[in-house]
């Protein structure tokens, strides 16, 4: 069965901010349409990030499909805003909810904006967790780093949490995308993509390096 294309999203956090037409219209250029927006609210994890702001200057070159991972806490409160920017898919924590309930009632508060909906587990947390959301969901984010920041070692312990995580999309005949983020590179991407991952985020692998093609096309390898 010939392998589905991997689709390849670029996180923001390491493109260089004072060139960012630039680098968007490189990226354009050699086919990316799809961009990783990793928002943090200092809070949820030790870092602050950006916000509406940004997502509202690239959403003006209606170039890309604007993935946001919220990395903050109380992610309901900006769902809308982030929506009314330009957001097309919005990834929340499973960590950053009180129950299952609050869960289910945010998915369904995304789906009536038209929203695709993410969510995603940091390395500790336990794919058993997601069960109760996995047919909701559009998409799961598997962190293989802990969330914060980028450039840091891809964490092994994530190719296993893809494995499993295909064997019950697989199981229960359901729908989701398999997402995967932080220290993503020609290596860990082909790994992660033999168990299982449809989407690779990658940011210090693509951003700051004159050779942006050759690493595009060695994480569709
Ligand atoms: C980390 C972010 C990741 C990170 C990826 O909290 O969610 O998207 O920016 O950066 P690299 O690819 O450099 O690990
Ligand atoms: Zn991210």
């Amino acid at each position: 069965m010939a392998k589905e294309k991997i689709i390849v999203a670029p996180s923001l956090l390491s493109a260089d901010f004072l060139h960012l037409e630039d680098e968007l219209n490189k990226m354009h250029e050699l086919g990316v349409n799809w961009l990783h927006f990793d928002v943090m609210d200092g809070h949820f994890v030790d870092n602050i990030s950006f916000g509406i702001p940004l997502l509202k200057a690239v959403e003006k070159k209606h170039y890309f499909f604007n993935d946001v991972h919220l990395m903050i806490s109380n992610p309901r409160k900006f769902i809308l805003p982030f929506k009314e920017a330009g957001a097309h898919l919005i990834t929340f924590h499973v960590e950053a909810l009180s129950s299952v309930e609050e869960g289910k009632e945010l998915i369904a508060y995304m789906r009536s904006l038209g929203l695709k909906v993410g969510i995603s587990l940091r390395p500790k947390t336990a794919v058993e967790d997601l069960l109760p959301y996995l047919p909701l969901v559009d998409l799961v984010l598997v962190m293989s780093v802990e969330p914060g920041f980028g450039g840091q070692e891809f964490l092994s312990e994530a190719y296993s949490k893809i494995a499993l995580l295909r064997y019950y999309r697989e199981k229960d005949h359901l729908s989701f995308k398999i997402e995967v983020d932080g220290g993503v590179n020609h290596a860990t991407g082909y790994y992660a993509r033999a168990n299982g991952a449809d989407i690779l985020v990658a940011g210090s692998y693509l951003f700051g390096h004159d050779d942006l093609k050759e690493r595009l096309e060695s994480l569709d390898y």
